[in-house]
């Protein structure tokens, strides 16, 4: 499973790219406001950072522009995905620029007929917003359960990249479902790493080891090199 990370934030994005496990970035429009930087530069330092597909989203509304701003993106970095927004423009937009070999992340999608139909135009991902379904009803799980289970009923080359990822346990949900990746920030992503439990038991492994006379303890670094 892939594992991107959903923010605009470089610092966030070096820490967890020093770690080894990011495969990716997706931003979106609120993301880039809350860095209040020029866009330009947040996107352009991202793509050092992380190689790999980094999503950028169009902000325009109407097919037209939305085709135009997604050229643009894509002419600045390989990397680049551009994200388009599951409305009917969206779909219009979608149809067009991947025909021009644009890769696509199909954002913002609700329902798996949404999804059915951008891997049918050829999106390269689709994005189902979990968390904020289960605000409104309920069924993020299921529908990447829905969403993965039509892709690989017709052979469709769309990945699925659960977002929304609101709790670690979406994580866990997505993965289950078989998701093929998911865009995690990183408030989520120190959450996936760090359990009490874990803390515990080391914390009483250590108080235990303290116990031993020192010579003892010494002989376990004979030989290290600082
Ligand atoms: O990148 C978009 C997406 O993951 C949105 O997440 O938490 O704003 O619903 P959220």
């Amino acid at each position: 499973m892939k594992i991107f990370i959903d923010t605009a934030n470089v610092e966030e994005i070096t820490r967890y790219a020093n770690m080894g496990f990011i495969d990716g970035v997706t931003t979106n429009p609120a993301l880039m406001a809350t860095e209040q930087r020029t866009a330009i530069d947040v996107i352009k330092e991202i793509v050092g950072i992380v190689d790999g597909p980094i999503s950028v989203e169009v902000v325009s509304t109407d097919a037209a522009r939305m085709v135009a701003e997604a050229r643009h993106l894509a002419s600045l970095h390989e990397n680049i995905v551009v994200k388009l927004p599951a409305i009917p423009a969206g779909f219009e937009a979608l149809n067009v620029v991947i025909q021009q070999g644009i890769k696509v992340n199909f954002t913002m999608i609700y329902t798996a007929n949404q999804a059915l139909l951008a891997a049918k135009l050829g999106a390269t991902y689709v994005s189902p917003f979990v968390g904020r379904l289960d605000v409104t009803s309920t069924g993020g799980a299921e529908l990447i359960e829905e969403i993965v289970t039509i892709y690989d009923h017709y052979g469709f080359e769309t990945q699925v990249l659960a977002a929304s990822m609101r709790n670690s346990i979406y994580v866990k949900f997505a993965a289950l479902a078989g998701a093929h990746a998911a865009t995690i920030p990183p408030a989520v992503l120190k959450a996936m790493i760090e359990s009490e439990m874990s803390q515990i038991s080391l914390d009483g492994f250590l108080e235990q080891w303290e116990t031993l006379p020192e010579a003892s303890k010494a002989s376990l670094f004979d030989g290290v090199e600082e």
